[in-house]
């Protein structure tokens, strides 16, 4: 199965030139899966609740998802792509799901980070997992892994491979999801943006760097800081369905969940 990424500068506000820009990437693969970065048709930094309102769309049925759908089908792909959803007055920081036949389903971002509580409420959806015939694949986005918990979930659902569609501005994430995949032995791909987005009164640098990784936490394929690139690998993904360490320990029924408790607690 080939897994991959595209990592490019989306142009705030230009939804139909970043919708083209990845339409003309992901025309360079024959990959099987593709992910695109968080927020990759809105931009990432708004400046006011109806800047924000004005950008997001429906999911499905708003133009992004609708493009997504003819791309997946053009390029015989699924393709996993950050997005603004509305849905009335409501706006959520979305990764949508869709297959060369149409729409699969939406994960809603569950931990917002910075200024993004601002535009968008917290995910109210829940971790999903999606057969997608050859594998099942989880979703998370960006700041989702800074919490185990994230990952940990996806893993024990069933997902052989965790989605994550980003815009990082922290320098840890890239190496932690070594860290992620060998203690869930799931494959991971993150689709990471580049470039600097000035807004009036701000700017934030986005740290490039999309990275797939292996079950054992082999580094497959890492992307430039501030290239667009379309990164593409081979991976067998039932391999993260042995979750076995040595002949003593496997990973998954050696937890002790009756000690876990401070963990739904909160402490
Ligand atoms: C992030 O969650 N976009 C850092």
């Amino acid at each position: 199965m080939k897994i991959g990424f595209i990592q490019f500068n989306p142009k705030f506000g230009d939804r139909e030139g970043n919708i083209e820009k990845v339409r003309g990437l992901a025309g360079q693969t024959d990959a099987d899966l593709l992910v695109l970065p968080e927020l990759f048709a809105t931009g990432y930094m708004f400046t006011s609740q109806e800047e924000a309102n004005a950008l997001a769309e429906e999911v499905p049925g708003g133009m992004t998802t609708e493009a997504l759908c003819g791309i997946a089908r053009a390029r015989n792909t699924v393709i996993v792509a950050g997005l603004a959803e509305r849905e009335g007055n409501h706006l959520f920081n979305s990764a949508v799901i869709v297959s060369p036949r149409g729409y699969m389903g939406t994960y809603r971002k569950i931990h917002l980070f910075s200024e993004e509580k601002l535009w968008f409420r917290p995910g109210d959806g829940g971790f999903k997992v999606f057969d997608i015939g050859s594998c099942r694949i989880g979703v998370m986005v960006c700041f989702d892994w800074i919490f185990p918990e994230s990952m940990r979930s996806l893993a024990l659902m069933g997902a052989h491979i965790v989605c994550h569609p980003a815009n990082l501005v922290l320098p840890y994430c890239q190496d932690a999801m070594k860290t992620r995949c060998l203690e869930n032995r799931v494959f991971s791909i993150t689709a990471n943006r580049t470039g600097r987005e000035k807004r009036p009164g701000k700017s934030l640098f986005f740290t490039g760097k999309s990275r797939m990784v292996a079950p054992d936490s082999t580094v497959l394929f890492t992307a430039g800081r501030s290239t667009e690139e379309v990164g593409v690998v081979d991976v067998d993904p039932l391999k993260a369905e042995n979750k076995q360490i040595n002949d003593y320990n496997q990973i998954f029924s050696d937890r002790r969940p009756e000690f876990y408790g401070p963990l739904l607690s909160g402490g």
